[in-house]
């Protein structure tokens, strides 16, 4: 993969195209790696930086991890790996190890990503909150209510690798 200067994300990944075209997001501490789809990302300017922001709800295996991770790789991935999409969005780190089994190979610059993927946009962690289920809309509040609230990782765009 090659690097591109990050002021042409733009070019090769349309900020909005988790909702059609879900993302896996790679993260590891010093002790695990994990991947999980997401269909959610949101990309801004926070505190004078270009950010990537990703919601890990509280059930994900995935979320201690990202409580301890200092970067994480939000991994655009080829038509031709969509059932890994899928994997890593139906099936647990707790239960499987995703990694392994989905015959993909994972190597690290900063956070853990997929070689194979078209785009990566490597990010690191700046905050994190959760969402206040007091203040939200009565929607999601019902929402919340059932399955806890999604906590925001707030990274800064360090890197982008495309292919
Ligand atoms: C298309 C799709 C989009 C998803 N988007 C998100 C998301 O943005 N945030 C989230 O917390 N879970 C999302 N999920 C659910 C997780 O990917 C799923 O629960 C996954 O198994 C969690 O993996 P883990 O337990 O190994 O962390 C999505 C699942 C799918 C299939």
């Amino acid at each position: 993969m090659k690097e591109i200067d990050i002021k042409d994300l733009n070019k090769y990944v349309d900020p909005l195209a988790t909702e059609h075209d879900p993302a896996i997001v790679m993260v590891s501490d010093e002790n695990e790696t994990n991947g999980m789809t997401i269909g959610w990302a949101g990309f801004g300017v926070l505190w004078k930086k270009l950010m990537a922001t990703v919601y890990i709800h509280k059930l994900r295996y995935s979320k201690h991890i990202f409580d301890n991770a200092k970067y994480y790789a939000i991994c655009y991935m080829k038509p031709e790996h969509k059932d890994v999409v899928k994997y890593f969005g139906t099936v647990s780190g707790k239960d499987e190890d995703k990694i392994k089994n989905c015959g993909l190979e994972v190597v690290y610059d900063l956070a853990p990503y997929f070689k194979d993927a078209r785009a990566v946009v490597i990010c690191r962690i700046m905050g994190q909150s959760d969402f206040d289920i007091n203040h939200v809309d009565e929607g999601v509040k019902n929402w919340y209510q059932l399955e806890g609230v999604h906590s925001q990782y707030y990274g800064e765009i360090v890197k982008i690798l495309v292919d």
